[in-house]
Protein backbone atom coordinates (compact mmCIF):
# COMPACT_ATOMS: atom_id res chain seq x y z
CA UNK A 1 0.00 0.00 0.00
CA UNK A 2 1.93 3.60 -1.10
CA UNK A 3 1.23 5.22 1.76
CA UNK A 4 2.46 8.86 2.25
CA UNK A 5 4.19 9.85 4.98
CA UNK A 6 4.27 13.13 7.75
CA UNK A 7 3.07 15.57 4.77
CA UNK A 8 -0.40 15.67 6.17
CA UNK A 9 0.26 17.21 9.52
CA UNK A 10 2.47 19.85 8.03
CA UNK A 11 -0.89 21.17 6.46
CA UNK A 12 -2.59 20.90 9.40
CA UNK A 13 -0.17 23.26 11.14
CA UNK A 14 -0.81 27.05 11.67
CA UNK A 15 1.95 28.20 9.70
CA UNK A 16 1.47 26.42 6.43
CA UNK A 17 -2.80 27.73 6.63
CA UNK A 18 -1.77 31.15 6.28
CA UNK A 19 -2.38 34.04 9.02
CA UNK A 20 -6.24 34.15 8.25
CA UNK A 21 -8.05 34.54 11.35
CA UNK A 22 -9.01 31.88 13.45
CA UNK A 23 -11.90 33.50 15.57
CA UNK A 24 -15.67 33.16 14.67
CA UNK A 25 -17.14 36.29 13.21
CA UNK A 26 -20.57 37.07 13.29
CA UNK A 27 -22.71 36.31 9.81
CA UNK A 28 -23.80 39.37 8.23
CA UNK A 29 -27.54 39.91 7.96
CA UNK A 30 -29.85 38.56 5.32
CA UNK A 31 -28.75 34.77 5.78
CA UNK A 32 -25.22 35.38 3.80
CA UNK A 33 -22.06 33.38 5.16
CA UNK A 34 -18.51 34.54 5.55
CA UNK A 35 -16.88 30.62 5.06
CA UNK A 36 -19.49 28.63 2.92
CA UNK A 37 -21.44 29.35 -0.10
CA UNK A 38 -24.73 27.86 0.12
CA UNK A 39 -27.49 27.53 -2.93
CA UNK A 40 -29.74 24.95 -4.94
CA UNK A 41 -28.72 23.04 -7.46
CA UNK A 42 -30.17 20.57 -9.95
CA UNK A 43 -32.81 20.53 -12.93
CA UNK A 44 -35.65 21.30 -10.41
CA UNK A 45 -33.26 23.24 -7.72
CA UNK A 46 -33.89 20.22 -5.55
CA UNK A 47 -30.52 19.62 -4.21
CA UNK A 48 -29.29 21.81 -1.65
CA UNK A 49 -25.42 22.55 -1.94
CA UNK A 50 -22.81 23.85 0.30
CA UNK A 51 -18.97 24.50 -0.26
CA UNK A 52 -16.39 25.15 2.07
CA UNK A 53 -15.16 28.48 1.47
CA UNK A 54 -11.99 29.02 3.64
CA UNK A 55 -9.36 28.70 0.63
CA UNK A 56 -6.12 30.55 2.08
CA UNK A 57 -6.97 27.99 4.88
CA UNK A 58 -7.56 24.59 2.71
CA UNK A 59 -11.09 25.00 4.59
CA UNK A 60 -9.72 24.31 7.72
CA UNK A 61 -12.49 23.87 9.93
CA UNK A 62 -12.47 26.57 12.53
CA UNK A 63 -15.86 27.16 14.66
CA UNK A 64 -17.23 30.18 12.68
CA UNK A 65 -17.40 27.61 9.70
CA UNK A 66 -19.21 24.60 11.54
CA UNK A 67 -22.07 27.01 12.99
CA UNK A 68 -22.23 27.83 9.58
CA UNK A 69 -22.52 24.39 7.96
CA UNK A 70 -24.95 23.48 10.83
CA UNK A 71 -27.12 26.57 10.30
CA UNK A 72 -27.29 26.06 6.32
CA UNK A 73 -27.80 22.42 7.61
CA UNK A 74 -31.12 22.99 9.15
CA UNK A 75 -32.35 25.27 6.26
CA UNK A 76 -32.03 22.56 3.98
CA UNK A 77 -33.84 20.01 6.15
CA UNK A 78 -36.34 22.31 7.14
CA UNK A 79 -36.80 23.21 3.05
CA UNK A 80 -39.40 20.89 1.67
CA UNK A 81 -38.21 21.16 -2.22
CA UNK A 82 -34.62 19.90 -0.84
CA UNK A 83 -34.53 16.39 -1.67
CA UNK A 84 -30.32 15.83 -1.26
CA UNK A 85 -27.40 17.63 -0.15
CA UNK A 86 -24.16 18.01 -1.38
CA UNK A 87 -21.12 19.09 0.37
CA UNK A 88 -17.94 20.54 -0.96
CA UNK A 89 -14.63 21.98 -0.67
CA UNK A 90 -12.45 23.07 -3.21
CA UNK A 91 -10.71 21.34 -5.98
CA UNK A 92 -7.48 21.55 -3.45
CA UNK A 93 -8.75 21.01 -0.49
CA UNK A 94 -12.16 19.09 0.81
CA UNK A 95 -10.92 20.06 4.10
CA UNK A 96 -7.55 20.14 5.58
CA UNK A 97 -8.28 19.90 9.32
CA UNK A 98 -9.45 21.15 12.09
CA UNK A 99 -8.79 24.49 12.87
CA UNK A 100 -4.79 24.27 14.96
CA UNK A 101 -4.90 27.18 16.17
CA UNK A 102 -7.82 27.63 17.55
CA UNK A 103 -6.95 24.44 19.88
CA UNK A 104 -3.20 25.48 20.30
CA UNK A 105 -3.65 26.65 23.92
CA UNK A 106 -7.06 24.98 24.95
CA UNK A 107 -7.16 23.08 28.10
CA UNK A 108 -8.89 20.05 29.24
CA UNK A 109 -11.16 21.73 31.57
CA UNK A 110 -12.36 24.09 28.35
CA UNK A 111 -12.36 21.10 25.91
CA UNK A 112 -14.61 18.84 28.68
CA UNK A 113 -16.74 21.41 30.30
CA UNK A 114 -17.33 23.38 26.90
CA UNK A 115 -17.89 19.65 25.16
CA UNK A 116 -15.43 20.39 22.49
CA UNK A 117 -16.46 19.41 18.73
CA UNK A 118 -20.21 18.30 19.72
CA UNK A 119 -21.74 20.91 17.94
CA UNK A 120 -19.82 18.97 14.81
CA UNK A 121 -22.32 15.93 15.19
CA UNK A 122 -25.46 18.32 13.19
CA UNK A 123 -23.72 16.83 10.00
CA UNK A 124 -24.39 13.24 11.13
CA UNK A 125 -28.32 13.78 12.54
CA UNK A 126 -29.61 15.16 9.16
CA UNK A 127 -31.89 13.67 7.95
CA UNK A 128 -31.87 13.81 4.73
CA UNK A 129 -29.34 12.20 2.44
CA UNK A 130 -25.68 13.82 1.95
CA UNK A 131 -23.26 13.38 -0.37
CA UNK A 132 -19.49 14.51 0.42
CA UNK A 133 -18.09 15.43 -2.96
CA UNK A 134 -13.95 15.32 -1.80
CA UNK A 135 -11.73 16.93 -4.54
CA UNK A 136 -7.84 17.36 -2.58
CA UNK A 137 -7.37 16.75 1.01
CA UNK A 138 -9.71 15.32 3.68
CA UNK A 139 -7.42 15.03 6.54
CA UNK A 140 -8.44 14.61 10.40
CA UNK A 141 -11.54 17.11 10.76
CA UNK A 142 -11.65 16.92 7.14
CA UNK A 143 -11.97 13.27 7.19
CA UNK A 144 -14.09 13.01 9.80
CA UNK A 145 -16.53 15.08 8.23
CA UNK A 146 -16.73 13.92 4.63
CA UNK A 147 -17.60 10.13 6.82
CA UNK A 148 -20.34 11.44 8.64
CA UNK A 149 -21.82 11.85 5.45
CA UNK A 150 -24.03 9.19 4.06
CA UNK A 151 -21.86 8.94 0.39
CA UNK A 152 -18.44 9.92 -0.12
CA UNK A 153 -17.67 10.25 -3.44
CA UNK A 154 -13.61 11.13 -4.27
CA UNK A 155 -11.97 13.34 -6.96
CA UNK A 156 -9.29 11.54 -8.60
CA UNK A 157 -6.44 13.04 -6.33
CA UNK A 158 -8.15 13.13 -3.02
CA UNK A 159 -6.16 12.30 0.05
CA UNK A 160 -7.66 10.49 3.16
CA UNK A 161 -6.26 10.71 6.38
CA UNK A 162 -6.33 11.17 10.23
CA UNK A 163 -3.11 12.77 11.03
CA UNK A 164 -4.09 14.43 14.76
CA UNK A 165 -1.26 11.52 16.26
CA UNK A 166 1.50 13.68 14.40
CA UNK A 167 0.11 16.66 16.89
CA UNK A 168 -0.11 14.49 19.76
CA UNK A 169 -3.87 13.95 19.72
CA UNK A 170 -6.44 11.82 18.37
CA UNK A 171 -9.30 12.00 16.10
CA UNK A 172 -12.14 13.33 18.34
CA UNK A 173 -15.08 13.65 15.77
CA UNK A 174 -15.40 10.27 14.72
CA UNK A 175 -12.34 9.25 13.48
CA UNK A 176 -11.64 6.15 14.83
CA UNK A 177 -15.14 4.75 15.39
CA UNK A 178 -16.07 5.66 11.47
CA UNK A 179 -12.51 4.85 9.86
CA UNK A 180 -12.30 1.72 11.02
CA UNK A 181 -16.31 0.61 10.14
CA UNK A 182 -15.54 1.81 7.08
CA UNK A 183 -12.27 0.37 6.02
CA UNK A 184 -11.50 -1.93 8.86
CA UNK A 185 -9.58 -2.27 11.79
CA UNK A 186 -5.72 -3.10 9.96
CA UNK A 187 -5.90 0.11 7.74
CA UNK A 188 -7.55 2.73 10.18
CA UNK A 189 -5.02 1.06 12.76
CA UNK A 190 -2.75 2.12 10.32
CA UNK A 191 -3.64 5.41 9.81
CA UNK A 192 -4.61 6.22 12.90
CA UNK A 193 -1.36 5.60 14.39
CA UNK A 194 1.00 6.81 11.75
CA UNK A 195 -0.75 9.31 10.47
CA UNK A 196 -0.60 8.56 6.62
CA UNK A 197 -2.84 9.17 4.20
CA UNK A 198 -4.46 6.87 1.63
CA UNK A 199 -5.29 7.86 -2.66
CA UNK A 200 -8.45 8.42 -3.57
CA UNK A 201 -7.97 4.68 -5.27
CA UNK A 202 -7.19 2.72 -1.78
CA UNK A 203 -10.27 4.61 -0.30
CA UNK A 204 -12.03 3.37 -3.22
CA UNK A 205 -10.81 -0.35 -2.81
CA UNK A 206 -11.38 -0.16 1.01
CA UNK A 207 -14.75 0.65 1.17
CA UNK A 208 -14.31 4.55 2.08
CA UNK A 209 -15.87 5.78 -1.07
CA UNK A 210 -18.25 4.76 -3.59
CA UNK A 211 -17.21 6.23 -6.60
CA UNK A 212 -14.14 7.79 -8.35
CA UNK A 213 -14.56 10.69 -10.55
CA UNK A 214 -12.36 12.95 -12.30
CA UNK A 215 -11.48 16.28 -10.48
CA UNK A 216 -13.38 18.71 -13.06
CA UNK A 217 -16.95 16.52 -12.66
CA UNK A 218 -16.80 15.31 -9.60
CA UNK A 219 -19.44 18.34 -8.07
CA UNK A 220 -21.66 17.65 -11.13
CA UNK A 221 -21.36 14.03 -10.42
CA UNK A 222 -22.66 14.28 -6.67
CA UNK A 223 -25.29 16.64 -7.90
CA UNK A 224 -26.57 14.09 -10.29
CA UNK A 225 -26.32 11.23 -7.57
CA UNK A 226 -28.23 14.17 -5.14
CA UNK A 227 -31.30 14.95 -8.06
CA UNK A 228 -31.66 10.99 -8.11
CA UNK A 229 -32.21 10.56 -4.61
CA UNK A 230 -34.29 13.63 -4.72
CA UNK A 231 -36.45 12.28 -7.12
CA UNK A 232 -37.59 9.78 -4.71
CA UNK A 233 -40.03 10.06 -1.93
CA UNK A 234 -38.50 12.45 0.78
CA UNK A 235 -40.45 10.38 3.14
CA UNK A 236 -39.16 6.85 2.59
CA UNK A 237 -35.93 8.22 1.50
CA UNK A 238 -35.65 9.76 5.24
CA UNK A 239 -36.76 6.02 6.21
CA UNK A 240 -34.05 4.02 4.06
CA UNK A 241 -31.08 6.10 5.58
CA UNK A 242 -32.74 5.61 8.80
CA UNK A 243 -32.43 2.26 8.43
CA UNK A 244 -29.10 1.69 6.76
CA UNK A 245 -27.57 3.72 9.75
CA UNK A 246 -29.19 1.44 12.40
CA UNK A 247 -27.15 -1.63 10.67
CA UNK A 248 -24.00 0.62 12.51
CA UNK A 249 -25.60 1.15 15.57
CA UNK A 250 -28.09 -2.15 16.54
CA UNK A 251 -27.54 -5.94 16.21
CA UNK A 252 -28.29 -8.11 13.50
CA UNK A 253 -31.72 -8.94 14.79
CA UNK A 254 -32.76 -5.72 15.99
CA UNK A 255 -31.26 -4.06 12.87
CA UNK A 256 -33.94 -6.34 10.68
CA UNK A 257 -36.50 -5.97 13.21
CA UNK A 258 -36.13 -1.97 12.56
CA UNK A 259 -36.05 -2.37 8.86
CA UNK A 260 -38.91 -4.75 8.68
CA UNK A 261 -41.09 -1.81 10.96
CA UNK A 262 -40.07 1.09 8.58
CA UNK A 263 -40.66 -1.29 5.89
CA UNK A 264 -44.25 -1.40 6.83
CA UNK A 265 -44.47 1.94 7.59
CA UNK A 266 -43.81 2.66 3.61
CA UNK A 267 -47.38 0.94 3.77
CA UNK A 268 -48.72 4.31 5.62
CA UNK A 269 -47.43 6.47 2.60
CA UNK A 270 -49.52 7.48 -0.20
CA UNK A 271 -45.87 7.60 -2.15
CA UNK A 272 -45.25 3.62 -1.74
CA UNK A 273 -49.06 3.28 -3.18
CA UNK A 274 -48.04 5.83 -5.80
CA UNK A 275 -44.76 4.16 -6.69
CA UNK A 276 -46.14 0.80 -6.68
CA UNK A 277 -49.32 1.98 -8.94
CA UNK A 278 -46.89 3.70 -11.52
CA UNK A 279 -45.09 0.19 -11.70
CA UNK A 280 -48.31 -1.73 -12.49
CA UNK A 281 -49.29 1.07 -14.90
CA UNK A 282 -45.96 0.88 -16.06
CA UNK A 283 -45.34 4.85 -16.44
CA UNK A 284 -43.02 7.04 -13.84
CA UNK A 285 -43.88 7.76 -10.35
CA UNK A 286 -45.06 11.30 -9.39
CA UNK A 287 -44.20 11.29 -5.43
CA UNK A 288 -45.70 13.87 -3.50
CA UNK A 289 -43.82 13.23 -0.51
CA UNK A 290 -46.74 11.81 1.64
C1 LIG B 1 -0.70 30.13 22.83
O1 LIG B 1 0.13 30.43 23.91
C2 LIG B 1 1.46 30.77 23.54
C3 LIG B 1 2.28 30.92 24.82
O2 LIG B 1 1.60 31.69 25.75
C4 LIG B 1 1.44 32.03 22.69
O3 LIG B 1 2.76 32.37 22.28
C5 LIG B 1 0.58 31.78 21.46
O4 LIG B 1 0.44 32.96 20.70
C6 LIG B 1 -0.81 31.30 21.87
N1 LIG B 1 -1.52 30.90 20.66
C7 LIG B 1 -2.69 31.39 20.29
C8 LIG B 1 -3.25 30.90 19.00
O5 LIG B 1 -3.29 32.21 20.93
Amino acid sequence: MALFCRTAALLLKPGALSSTLSVARQYSAGGQYEYILVEKRGENQDVGYIQLNRPKALNALCDGLMLELGKALDAFEADGTVGAIVLTGSDRAFAAGADIKEMQNRTFQECYAGNFLAHWNRVSTIRKPVIAAVNGFALGGGCELAMMCDIIFAGEKAQFGQPEILLGTIPGAGGTQRLTRAVGKSLAMEMVLTGDRITAQEAKQSGLVSKICPVDQLVSEAIKCGEKIAANSKIVSAMAKEAVNAAYELTLAEGNRLEKRLFHSTFATEDRKEGMTAFVEKRKANFKDQ
